[in-house]
Order: structure tokens, then C-alpha cells, then sequence
């Protein structure tokens, strides 16, 4: 059994989200009205399923989200530390990226056609990650469909290896588990095609020996991989890891994908840049335009000049990459502002140190109360862990959770102005994250905690 699992007690932790339930329903009546109303025509009484995942009755409505604050329906407003789950990791509306916005708005939407502006964009992409050539899709997910797509294409492999705890976004065979050794479809997913785990392989994340026994056979198209677990807590890699996830990949005549979506929280080229790895492709999506669908991924010259090698598509539009929206003239103008004026070293710098203040603030929180937990950053991602040793793989971090202690505590920081993200302890900081925001949460927080030590 965890400590998380051994503290608080279970009707403490009861207790308190009952009363808390009971304040965010007097509390938002126009939300409940909303919801009510919404529900005659959108199934779950949201327009996209995932808004029911909040730990709420119903979802809070928002009015408008400017900055690092969202306000709601209710007159409530909110220090924002989900950022739309890190879509709006650079802040709500980023001036910039709306300013581009409104003069494109006027200028067309979308034409399947480029622009002057894609020059400076190709340019601006290899500058901030380093890799020489690029594509564009709507979304992260699809750019990973298309790097594995691409992937078998040009090895000519059937398999991928994903690392157990991993998300990548609606990919049908990324969407496994590690269960007795073996890839098994996970439980929730709704109608795949076909076994979602037929041609997927996994092992533990840091597990190099793992790693080399599922590569040996060279049946491995490509690794997919975070650099670090951030969707199943937070797991970063063992010294040396990458290290030997590369030459392995090599070795074996196997591409390897570095999926940056979430650990663009490292810096301006994400956690590769930061890191010197040498990803084949590299796929950003979420934040890449300050908050627009869109999303890119890199590749190095070899494997270009692999893809290029490849026969043309006979058929015009069926290669299986790409949808029509792709590269649209308002995405466009969105990644040129975001890459160009957002994403930028002073931001970064802010942020990052808006993290560390939060990161020292959590660590001091739990010491001072002797709860054995750990705080995890990259750059401005910050994940509190109810374990008491960093996990070093999904399983060990998947152990250490604690979803009614997490949902209680989310609840308790909304009723009094602090939004987290849905899902485990993940807090993103933002340009505009003021300190007094990072203290108000620290402060919250620790009120929770002495309630339930009570
Ligand atoms: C690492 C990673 N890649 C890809 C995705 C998919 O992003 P999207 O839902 O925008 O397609 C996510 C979503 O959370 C993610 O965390």
C-alpha cells in the first residue's frame, strides 16, 4: 500500500469533498442552468466529451480566458494552471498571436494554399528545434499518425515501440498497456479497427534492457516516446537513458520519434534542444501556435531524404497523410506570431522561474507537514507525486496516485479560484503567471492539507 493510499483517511478525505461539492453547487447555479439546457443537444451536455473529466458535477462555463486568468459564467474568476491542458501554455490569447489573428481573419481562412509567410515559418521551426524540414497538421495526434505512418513507409516495418504510461493522442495503436509482459489494447478505447496492441510493442520507460530485447528482431519501425512521462505523472528519463535509447535505435535500423507537445514546457525547442537528443522526427502540437489547432513535426535530413526517396503517391490526396485543414492560412499566421514573438527566452525565463518558485513552495508544503511526497519539473511544468521516490515507470507512477485525494483536492482549489488540470497534479506556468498567483495556489493547498490532517 502507498503512503498516499495510507494518508488522509478515507473519511476525512470523504468529508471534505462532500462539503466542497456542496459549495461549487450553491456557488455556480448558472453553470448547473447551462448544462441542463446543453444536454437536449449535445450528448453528455458538452460539445467534446473530455469537459465532463472534471472532478465536478458539471463543467464551470467559461465566460472568458485573457492571460494566465479565466473567468466564469458564474462571475468566478480563476488562476489558470491547466492552460487547456497546455494548448494555452504561453497564456490565454497571447497578443501577438491575436493580433495575427484579427488581420488574417479579414484575409482569408484557408485556401490549401501557402502563403509568402511559410518561408519565415520553416525557418523559424528549424531555428527554435534544430531539425531541417517540417509538415504541418491540425493536431498533435495526427502529426503522430503521420511520423508513423512515415515511419513504416520508409523501413518498410510493420511494429512501433511505445514506453507503458505513454499518450500520444487518439493513436489507435499507441493506446496500449503493458499487462504480464505483453501490449494489450487499453480498456477504454472504443472501437478500434482491429487488436490496437497487434503491432505495437512496450516496455517500461528507463528500461534499456527491455528496450534492447523488443528492438533486436530489426522489426521495429519506431520508437515513440516523450522524452519524459508526463501523462501518467510525471517520469523523467535515468541519466544515460536517451543516451542508450539512441544508439540502440540506431543499431537497429530504427527511427526514433521524440513527441514534444508537452515537454515544449523546457524551452523554446523543447526538451531535445535543451538536451542535445538527435530525434529522426519530432512531433509539437497543443501550444506550438499559442493555442489554434495546429501542430508540426520535424524531421533530419536523412530521414527526409529517406521519404523523399520513397515512390510518388500515384493517387493525389491517398498517401493517408494530412486533412484538409492542415497548414490553413489563419494556422499559419497563429505558429508564425507563436514562434516568433511567444515563444521567446525572456517568456521562458519567466516562466521557468514562476515553476522553480512553485516547484520550492510544493516541496516546502509537504516537508513541513511530513507527507513523503516529490515535486517533478521540466522548465515550466511542475507535477506534484504522492510517492515518495521520483517514479522511475508508468507502473511505479501509476502506484503512487491517489485519483480521490487528487479529485478532492482540485475541487478545493476551485472553490477558491485555482484551476488544475483534470488529470493527476500537473501545473503549467504560464508568461503571464504572476507570483502572488503561484502563492495564492501554495496557500490553498496547504489549507486543504491541514483540513484533512485534522
Ligand atoms: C505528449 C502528447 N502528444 C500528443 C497529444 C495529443 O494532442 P492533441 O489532443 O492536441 O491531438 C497529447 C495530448 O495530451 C500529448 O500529451
Amino acid at each position: 500500500m502507498s503512503a498516499a493510499a495510507r494518508w488522509p483517511a478515507p473519511q476525512a478525505l470523504a468529508a471534505l469533498r462532500e462539503r466542497e461539492l456542496h459549495t461549487f453547487e450553491g456557488a455556480h447555479p448558472r453553470a448547473a442552468a447551462l448544462t441542463q439546457q446543453s444536454e437536449l443537444h449535445w450528448q453528455g451536455g458538452v460539445p467534446f466529451h473530455w469537459m465532463r473529466d472534471w472532478p465536478l458535477p458539471y463543467p464551470v462555463f467559461v465566460r472568458d480566458a485573457v492571460g494566465a486568468t479565466l473567468h466564469d459564467v458564474d462571475g468566478y474568476s480563476y488562476d489558470d494552471f491547466c492552460l487547456g491542458d497546455t494548448g494555452a501554455m504561453f497564456g490565454h490569447s497571447p497578443p501577438p498571436v491575436a493580433r495575427a489573428l484579427a488581420r488574417q481573419s479579414a484575409l482569408g481562412l484557408t485556401a490549401m494554399l501557402p502563403g509568402e509567410r511559410v518561408v519565415a515559418i520553416g525557418k523559424a521551426l528549424t531555428a527554435h528545434f534544430g531539425l531541417p524540414c517540417w509538415q504541418m497538421t491540425q493536431t498533435a495526434t495526427d502529426a503522430n499518425r503521420s511520423v508513423l505512418r512515415l515511419a513504416r513507409a520508409v523501413t518498410g516495418r510493420s511494429e512501433i515501440l511505445v514506453f507503458d504510461g505513454c499518450y500520444h493522442g487518439t493513436v489507435d495503436e499507441t493506446l496500449v498497456c503493458l499487462v504480464d509482459g505483453e501490449p494489450r489494447a487499453r480498456a477504454g478505447l472504443r472501437g478500434p479497427p482491429a487488436d490496437a496492441a497487434a503491432h505495437t510493442r512496450i516496455v517500461e520507460f528507463n528500461d534499456v534492457a527491455a528496450l534492447a530485447a523488443a528492438l533486436a528482431d530489426r522489426k521495429v519501425a519506431a520508437v515513440l516516446c516523450e522524452p519524459a512521462l508526463t501523462n501518467m505523472g510525471m517520469v523523467l528519463p535515468q541519466p544515460g537513458f536517451h543516451a542508450e535509447l539512441r544508439r540502440l535505435t540506431r543499431e537497429h535500423g530504427t527511427l526514433l520519434i521524440i513527441d514534444e507537445t508537452h515537454t515544449l514546457s523546457a524551452g523554446p525547442g523543447g526538451y531535445s534542444r535543451r538536451h542535445g537528443l538527435e530525434p529522426d522526427l519530432l512531433v509539437c502540437g497543443k501550444a506550438i501556435a499559442g493555442g489554434m489547432p495546429c501542430a508540426v513535426y520535424g524531421m533530419s535530413a536523412a530521414t527526409r531524404a529517406a521519404i523523399e526517396a520513397m515512390p510518388a503517391n500515384a493517387e493525389h490526396g491517398h498517401s493517408g497523410l494530412g486533412t484538409t485543414l492542415s497548414a490553413n492560412l489563419l494556422a499559419l499566421a497563429a505558429i508564425e506570431a507563436c514562434l516568433g514573438e511567444v515563444m521567446t527566452d525572456a517568456a521562458f525565463a519567466h516562466m521557468e522561474a514562476q515553476a522553480f518558485r512553485l516547484e520550492s513552495g510544493l516541496i516546502a508544503l509537504a516537508a513541513t507537514r511530513s507527507l513523503p511526497w516529490h515535486v517533478q519539473r521540466i522548465g515550466a511544468r511542475v507535477e506534484l507525486g504522492f510517492g515518495a521516490a521520483p517514479a522511475r515507470n508508468g507502473r511505479e507512477s501509476a502506484a503512487a496516485m491517489h485519483p480521490e485525494l487528487e479529485r478532492t483536492l482540485h475541487l478545493y482549489l476551485l472553490n477558491r479560484g485555482v484551476l488544475l488540470t483534470p488529470f493527476h497534479n500537473m501545473m503549467l506556468l504560464s508568461p503571464q503567471t504572476a507570483p502572488a498567483a503561484v502563492d495564492r495556489l501554495l496557500t490553498h493547498l496547504g489549507a486543504a492539507l491541514d483540513e484533512l490532517a485534522r
